[in-house]
């Protein structure tokens, strides 16, 4: 029998790659999934904690999916409702208590036991709660994938934290930091590109602080597990995110400069350029720091661009300190980024902090903030217009004979192509600058043919 699974997923990628992953562990169970909640057998939620809107959200769709729950049992049938990711995480317990609508509660360590919490709860033995760290088994009891992913794909390599910054839940939510074993990675990406896969972003909170046991049995840093999937000849593009700032070490600056495979696009978050702040926030670098590191990343991969997330209205925040967050973003030059508003967490030491910065500061701080990287992120996409990328088509576009993909730079490239290039790399002329994406032509005309 099939019952039909609907996952909603918020938050980063790690997210996204875990609801991938729950998909894959309820397969064998006879669940396969569906794009709508409405006639669900099951419904996952896989939440976010990190700001508080974001939390919010699940309690939003909770109340819509009480309707299509009730519909359900008055034709006799079940839906069950689990909530995963770090919501479930942070509130355990208080979530089974505040919200009855919720059958299973299972933390982003714990979700390989899902189909356990499942089968107990058709066994009539009540609602379920699971938020353990067990000693990373999770990894080695998913199942590989079945379902081929598409061109591209999300691996974890590393999971956790253990920087602790002052704003952060992620320490609390994700637990310590982990690295997988470099067998273990390798085994999954090649499992993947014989499905199709051509291009592979490694995943952690704080990936380059992956440290993973390598086939010699020693660490291995992030810079060398890239060199190692490189080899991997299906594998075209690699990419990872999010970095720390602490812990870009020479060794990966090198592969910027020697490995072809390694796309020269950077998510480095900053989150202010004052150096009271970071200090305050526990960033444990400088704002100088962080240029002199800039600097070094760009002598490796002069055509490499920038990314980074910015918070504005961190409690103690003084106009002087927003300045420098400006000035820090006018001399290191963004090519995308994201900004927010400080949002006080539980549980986290700033939340506490005294000095917490009214709402309407915090907008007119990111207001100006936001104007300066969409200028910076306009000029950045500008400057691209008129060279010639490998674009990698990963989907249909909006007209017919339209593919749409994306350049080494991230940026979504849409361009009139024969369908037979979707799901490979293709010499793509950009010829305009769109708000979000850039128009392209195919460069190579007998390709076109
Ligand atoms: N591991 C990554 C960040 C993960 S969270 C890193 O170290 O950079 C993603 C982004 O959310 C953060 O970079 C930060 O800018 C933002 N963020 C985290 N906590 C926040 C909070 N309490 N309020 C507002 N933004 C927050
Ligand atoms: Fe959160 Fe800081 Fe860890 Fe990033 S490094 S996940 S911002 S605690
Ligand atoms: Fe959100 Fe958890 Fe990711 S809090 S950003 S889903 S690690």
């Amino acid at each position: 029998m099939t019952r039909k699974l609907f996952i909603k997923t918020y938050g980063c990628q790690m997210n996204a790659y875990d609801s991938a992953r729950i998909a894959d562990v309820m397969a064998p169970h006879g669940y396969s999934l569906v794009d709508d909640a409405a006639g669900a057998d099951m419904v996952v939620l896989n939440t976010c904690h990190i700001r508080e809107k974001a939390a919010e959200k699940v309690y939003s769709e909770l109340g819509r999916l009480r309707r299509a729950k009730e519909e359900k049992a008055a034709n006799g049938e079940r839906m069950l409702i689990a909530v995963a990711g770090c919501v479930a995480q942070a509130e355990g317990e208080e979530m089974i208590v505040r919200a009855p609508l919720v059958d299973i509660v299972v933390g982003p360590q714990v979700y390989h036991r899902l189909p356990e919490m499942v089968a107990k709860l058709s066994r009539g033995e009540g609602r379920a709660l699971d938020t353990e760290f067990p000693a990373m088994d999770k990894f080695d009891a998913l199942p590989g994938t079945k379902t081929a992913p598409g061109p591209t794909a999300f691996l974890t390599v590393q999971e956790g934290c253990d920087k602790f910054c002052t704003f952060c839940v992620v320490p609390y939510t994700r637990g310590a930091e982990y690295s997988r074993s470099v067998a273990q990675i390798e085994a999954e990406a090649r499992h993947v590109a014989d499905l199709g896969v051509k291009e592979l972003t490694l995943l952690g909170q704080n990936v380059n602080a992956y440290h993973g046991i390598g086939p010699d049995g020693e660490p291995w840093g992030l810079g060398r597990l890239i060199r190692r999937l490189a080899k991997i000849d299906e594998i075209a593009r690699l990419r990872y995110t999010t970095s720390h700032p602490r812990d870009m070490s020479d060794e990966l600056i090198d592969a910027h400069a020697h490995e072809p495979k390694l796309m020269p696009y950077l998510h480095l978050p900053v989150q202010s350029g004052s150096d009271r702040v970071l200090e305050a926030m526990n960033r444990g670098h400088t704002a100088e720091d962080y240029k002199r590191l800039v600097e070094r990343i760009r002598r490796a991969r002069p055509d490499i661009a920038l990314s980074s997330d910015f918070i504005v209205g961190f409690p103690g925040e003084t106009d002087e300190d927003f300045e420098a967050t400006m000035a820090l973003i006018r001399d290191v030059g963004y090519a995308q980024a994201f900004s927010f508003k400080y949002s006080p967490r539980p549980g986290t030491p700033a939340a506490v902090a005294r000095k917490q910065i009214a709402d309407n500061v915090k907008e007119d701080r990111l207001a100006g903030l936001q104007d300066l990287l969409r200028r910076q992120a306009d000029t950045f996409a500008a400057a691209c217009v008129g060279r010639e990328m490998d674009v990698l088509f990963e989907h249909r576009g909006r007209y017919a004979d339209q593919l749409v993909g994306r350049s080494p730079y991230l940026q979504p490239v849409h361009a009139r192509a024969p369908e037979r290039l979707l799901g490979r790399l293709a010499r793509v002329r950009l010829v305009e600058a769109k708000s979000n994406s850039m128009a392209g032509e195919l460069a190579d005309m007998a390709v076109a043919l």
